[in-house]
């Protein structure tokens, strides 16, 4: 369909809280999610949610086989989620590099769930639920961030290990990926 414009931060739409989407809405949103895997695509994106292209609706897509942008990571199957809930499991917290296509060219550490339960609709309007750990599970809390207006930067602890991806190599030295701390 066609690759959008990513919003970035410091849109003031990027911190609103969006809309849940109508059962009477559904057929209609094979054109939005079209949107986004395109846009998603053409930034080699590891997630992206609908608020990023600018409509207001609780949709998120995610997934790869291998990403540039995280070299690391495990493979995570590419998923369209609509109307997601998160139950986070456990009390172990990861820190983890992310980085965000509204927030282009920068990286911080960040706190996540290590691991959680999430539902939602997918398109066809099949439940989908899963529990994942690790990186799974960090793509999904970042792209459902953004469906209650929030970038991850809002959710780094230490300043100083949050930079430019031409430094991480810099950064990384200075923050080492903290142990797993219970909360
Ligand atoms: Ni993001």
């Amino acid at each position: 369909m066609a690759v959008r414009q990513i919003l970035k931060m410091g849109d003031p739409r990027l911190f609103e809280v969006s809309r849940a989407v109508e059962d009477s809405e559904m057929p209609g949103l094979g054109d939005l999610v079209r949107d986004l895997i395109d846009t998603m695509e053409a930034a080699d994106g590891a997630g992206l949610a609908a608020p990023q292209i600018g409509v207001m609706k609780r949709v998120v897509i995610f997934g790869f086989e291998s990403n540039a942008r995280y070299p690391d990571a495990d493979s995570v199957p590419f998923t369209v989620l609509i109307n997601p809930q998160l139950e986070l499991l456990g009390e172990d917290i990861q820190y983890g590099w992310e980085g965000c296509l509204s927030v282009p060219g920068m990286r911080g550490m960040v706190p996540r769930s290590q691991k959680l339960r999430y539902s939602g609709a997918a398109l066809d309007g099949s439940r989908i639920e899963r529990t994942v750990t690790g990186f799974h599970a960090r793509v999904v809390q970042h792209e459902c961030d953004h469906l209650d207006g929030i970038l991850y930067p809002m959710r780094i602890e230490d300043m100083r290990c949050f930079g430019f991806e031409d430094e991480l190599r810099n950064m990384a030295a200075s923050c080492p990926p903290a142990p797993v701390v219970a909360a």
